[in-house]
């Protein structure tokens, strides 16, 4: 089916191409979930040397958790959006409180923990636990925008909502995890904001936008 092969065109050009990032080393849900929080607001070439050095300061679980907060905010100097490191070390203390310092793996569960949104649980649990859930950040949106040639506005809550009802039909149940991350790295490499590289994009073939020539109009999104 054309499921079966946009995943396969997608992961198979992820496995080759990614970029060695340190948060993709191993699939410990701490450090993905850290990654993702710096992510969030800030370039990945910036995220590197604070992602290695917090992991040299706060290795696990229980070192944030009973770290003093004055040394977090330090080591995300820098960074800026400081609520981020506050909101991350209140939750690192509620997952070792409640949860024994297991990260949970269920959104259910996941979403309640402080400044884990519907793209942070969808990322922690596709990436660290291969569970089939999405997770649709501005890139994502980007690229699912373009593939189905979709006019939506990505600014409304309601069109990310539906991106992500797409990818739940979209998403493979073999590796959700390099499904996602390739989504997440065809934005970054490929699929970009301005002058997108669509001749040597790996699913080309499956893009309503590059078949249409209107790459360049999409996203849509509606100034503020
Ligand atoms: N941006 C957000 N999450 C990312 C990830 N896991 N890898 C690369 N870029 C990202």
């Amino acid at each position: 089916t054309s499921v079966k092969n946009f995943q396969k065109d997608l992961i198979t050009w992820f496995k080759a191409n990614q970029r060695d990032l340190p948060w993709r080393e191993d699939q410990d849900p701490y450090k993905v979930w850290v990654s993702e929080i710096m992510l969030q607001q800030t370039r990945v070439d910036t995220v590197i040397p604070f992602f290695n050095n917090f992991m040299g300061k706060f290795p696990t679980i229980q070192a944030l958790a009973r770290a003093d907060e004055g040394d977090v905010l330090k080591a995300w100097e820098g960074l800026g959006y400081y609520s981020r490191a506050r909101n991350l070390q209140t939750a690192v203390r509620e997952v070792k409180e409640t949860y024994n310092g297991i990260v949970p793996n269920t959104k259910a569960e996941i979403s309640k923990l402080k400044g884990v949104g519907p793209y942070t649980s969808g990322a922690i649990l596709s990436i660290a636990y291969g569970i089939p859930e999405p997770a649709v950040d501005g890139n994502v949106m980007r690229v699912i925008s373009r593939i189905f040639a979709k006019y939506d506005d990505i600014g409304k809550d309601k069109t990310r909502k539906n991106i992500e009802k797409m990818i739940t039909s979209l998403i493979s149940h073999e590796d959700p995890s390099s499904f996602n991350q390739g989504l997440m790295e065809l934005g970054a490499l490929i699929c970009t904001p301005t002058s997108p590289s669509c001749t040597v994009c790996p699913v080309q073939s499956h893009c309503e936008a590059f078949k249409l020539g209107v790459q360049s109009e999409l996203p849509v999104k509606v100034k503020k």
